[in-house]
């Protein structure tokens, strides 16, 4: 299979994996699906960026992901009702902190017991639905940077909690601000800001939420050289789990289309945050992050910097930058298996320029 962007869908080709939308996950196409010019108009009217398309040529590729879609359907559930909970009532009953903390729970073991920890996917992600979407990636994400920094399982539940929950304060910001498409004014921002503080507020007194989890909600938007909020905390001081979700944060919202822009893509985002090392981010922890998120994921044609276009067909955590390719173009070299990881090879000095979008023409060989 291949991920092909919207532009380039045409009818006749046929769907590799079922196309969901919306929090609950439900499939709004199903694999096997012969696309029409109806279903791809159907497609833009739900905002689908793209979608996986089978191919002769890349029959052989299969895409995994680290969370299974019940499983996920199941967190989005649960965190609906946690939200309902927390806007209706001063205080949060205890039976949604025990279900929230056990669906965590059940996440991290789920996500122990794949092979391997790497967002591999491009996922549609809907973005009427964003804020519990976002925030289940949010916590994916979170346990899966844990991972990488081996830290113990209670450890990993907590930092899942502290991703799930990093924006619940929200619930307190009046909507109107909340749903505003214009800039806000300074008076409205000030509000905004106030989100980490208002969860903090109304968790604190439920004792089964750690104050390390409450910590890491409060200071998810610190910035590492002290320029973020409330606190304008620096460095270290940042606590752990707030460094950790605040690299959650921004590559999801990055990578999630909202109702002002389209999405970016994984290679696009990870380049800005690589550039905000150490001003944004411990740099420490995005290495770890890097290695918990596919920059080309398994499908995705790109362009090579000798002018070639390839498909991703393997990657690995330990080099995310150089994954395993089969050459498309030019056509005598159709069908080579190039590991840009390998150092043994001609392709060396051979970079991976960009991916496939709306601009580059996607080679017909795909498609045949
Ligand atoms: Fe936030």
């Amino acid at each position: 299979m291949i991920y092909v962007p919207l532009k380039h869908l045409k009818p006749g080709m046929i769907l590799a994996r079922d196309v969901t939308c919306g929090s609950c996950f439900f499939s709004l196409l199903v694999a096997g699906q012969k696309l029409s010019s109806s279903i791809i108009a159907k497609l833009a009217k739900n905002n689908i960026q793209g979608v996986y398309i089978q191919s002769q040529f890349c029959g052989d590729l299969e895409v995994t992901e680290v969370v299974d879609s019940e499983l996920k359907q199941t967190v989005i559930t649960e965190l609906k009702h946690f939200y309902n909970d927390y806007a209706s009532h001063a205080t949060i009953s205890l039976s949604s902190i025990k279900a929230i903390s056990n669906t965590v729970n059940d996440l991290v073991n789920h996500i122990l017991s794949k092979e391997e920890c790497l967002i591999n996917i491009v996922d549609i992600k809907d973005y009427d639905t964003y804020t519990y979407t976002h925030s289940m990636y949010v916590c994916i994400l979170c346990i899966l940077i844990g991972i990488q920094q081996c830290y113990p399982k209670s450890t990993l539940t907590e930092l899942g909690i502290c991703g799930l929950l990093h924006d619940i304060g929200k619930l307190d910001v009046p909507l109107e601000i909340i749903n505003k498409k214009s800039v806000l004014t300074n008076e409205e921002f000030k509000v905004m800001q106030s989100h980490p503080d208002k969860a903090v507020v109304r968790l604190s007194p439920c004792h089964q939420i750690s104050s390390a989890v409450l910590k890491g909600i409060l200071t998810h938007h610190e910035k590492y050289n002290g320029t973020g909020y409330p606190q304008g905390l620096m460095g270290k001081n940042i606590p752990l789990y707030g460094r950790i979700t605040a690299l959650a944060d921004v590559y999801d919202a990055l990578t999630s289309q909202r109702s002002y822009r389209k999405a970016w893509s994984s290679s696009d985002a990870i380049e800005y945050m690589m550039g905000c090392a150490d001003t944004h981010f411990d740099f420490e922890l995005l290495q770890s992050f890097l290695k918990t998120v596919a920059i080309y994921p398994v499908g995705t044609v790109v362009e090579l910097s000798n002018g070639f276009i390839a498909v991703v067909i393997q990657n690995s955590a330990q080099n995310i930058l150089r994954p395993k390719i089969r050459l498309l173009l030019p056509q005598e070299h159709t069908g080579e298996e190039i590991d840009l990881a390998d150092t043994n090879n001609e392709y060396l000095n051979v970079t991976i320029k960009g991916v496939a979008d709306d601009e580059m023409a996607f080679p017909e060989i795909l498609f045949v």
